[in-house]
């Protein structure tokens, strides 16, 4: 009994993790933008295709490793560059985070704003308006960034992030069943019909190759394949957690908190006339246009607006708790250091992320940024990562690692092929296309 509640809570944590912003934010803000139906089909064959392999991956090097990215490299070939591609996981988590505290900052911005009731009585136009001109404005957004840093530093310093595990034991249900209360408003919502139509309808002209390649990104952003988070979490596993079942748990729960996303955000859209691929306020307006407009909705709001912080919160932790850890093993810091030195810089790059949505709009860098780590670097990492566990890590390891109470797995040599050719080829193909042609 023991060893499954172990289980269940290893992969609580990983899903804790996984579930945020991503999903959340992101995702509807990415299928708005790249046309709908079309790209939610070729974001679930990248999940399954590649998704399934690369986490199943990064967990064995993880646990095999008992170490987190650049040392997992370092242990099996030392004296080699391998290590590097771990850096640029590093590299990755601090330019991602820079940016999602951002949105983190935004997260609780409505969420103060929800509870405060200062979205009585507006439309959806004006809704608009006001995350429009919140997130142009110079001083705002950045207060609210640097809150969500310092809360997330915090928690990496004061030794709560194991109470941030119970945090989340509370978190997922009730994000669940928040999902669930609007998947059932929105079901009765007058635009129901066309809202589901662009969301599951395919139409395969609209998808263009960088679609192609924002699809695979956010597959990856999503499942937080790429950085080398999943690693750490592989080190902290145990011997007898079967790693298949997680990958799977993980990878569900991710995609189907999306799908539900997206099962709210496009009727309520379209209901109150707000365009799906107005940016990356989607979820924020519309969402608190449909507050705005039912029975319970000053609640809902409230609940929602604390459940995306909270989930954007326990994402956030774990990209810096990466970063700091590489910064205490390989620059020998100390912890508190690390933390401090990290969030400093994270908070900075932020910043200037947040001012050029105002007043250094010309630069375009919270888009570029977006791109550059999470539709060019994670794809490159992912397809080092694959090629390492394809071509260089012994296939004793992964035989070793895949075995349940000394079972051993039938499918292992599928999982090194697929590693080895079939990840590799379909992520160089969608990057380089996508690099040609966007
Ligand atoms: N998967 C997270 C989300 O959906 O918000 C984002 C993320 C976390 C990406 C951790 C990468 C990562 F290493």
């Amino acid at each position: 009994m023991k060893g499954k509640k172990d289980v269940y809570t290893a992969s609580l944590g990983l899903v804790g993790a996984a579930i945020g912003l991503g999903n959340l934010w992101r995702f509807p803000y990415m299928v708005g933008k790249n046309g709908g139906g079309a790209f939610l089909i070729v974001y679930i064959s990248f999940v399954v295709l590649l998704g399934v392999p690369l986490m199943l991956g990064e967990f064995i090097l993880g646990r095999s490793s008992h170490n987190s990215i650049v040392g997992a490299f370092k242990r099996f070939t030392p004296g080699t560059p391998w290590y590097l591609a771990g850096g640029l996981g590093i590299l990755t988590s601090s330019l991602i985070l820079s940016f999602y505290g951002v949105v983190g900052g935004w997260s609780l911005k409505f969420f103060y704003l929800s509870s405060t009731n200062a979205f009585l009585g507006k439309n959806s136009q004006e809704l608009g308006d006001i995350f429009n001109k919140f997130i142009s404005s110079p001083v705002d957004p950045i207060f609210w960034q640097v809150l969500f840093m310092l809360i997330t530093a915090l928690v990496l310093i004061s030794k709560i992030e194991g109470s941030m595990e119970k945090i989340t034991k509370i978190m997922m249900p009730m994000l669940f069943l928040i999902i669930m209360v609007l998947c059932m408003k929105a079901l009765v919502l007058p635009e129901i019909g066309n809202g589901m139509a662009f969301f599951l309808k395919p139409d395969f002209s609209k998808i263009t190759a960088g679609g192609i390649q924002a699809a695979m990104g956010q597959a990856f952003f999503s499942l937080s394949i790429g950085m080398g988070v999943l690693i750490t979490y592989g080190s902290f596993m145990k011997s007898d957690e079967n790693l298949l079942i997680s990958t799977l748990h993980v990878i569900g729960t991710d995609t189907l908190v999306a799908f539900l996303i997206g099962v709210i955000v496009f009727p309520v859209a379209f209901t109150y006339g707000i365009e799906p691929g107005s940016g990356p306020g989607l979820v924020f307006t519309a969402l608190s246009s449909l507050f705005n407009d039912i029975p319970g909705g000053y609640g809902l709001g409230v609940m929602f607006f604390l459940l995306l912080f909270l989930a954007a919160l326990t994402t956030a932790i774990s990209l810096l708790e990466s970063v700091v850890t590489c910064l205490t093993n390989q620059c020998k810091l100390s912890r508190n250091t690390s933390v401090f030195t990290a969030m400093v810089l994270i908070t900075i790059l932020g910043a200037v992320t947040s001012l050029s949505l105002g007043i250094w709009r010309d630069t375009n860098l919270f888009y570029i940024l977006d791109y550059v780590t999470v539709d060019v670097f994670l794809p490159i990492i992912a397809m080092l990562i694959s090629l390492y566990l394809g071509y260089v890590l012994e296939l004793k390891v992964m035989e070793e690692e895949m075995a349940n109470d000394g079972v051993k797995f039938k499918y292992t040599k599928i999982l090194q092929n697929m590693l080895k050719f079939v990840c590799p080829v379909i992520i160089g193909s969608v990057l380089l296309i996508g690099l040609i042609l966007n």
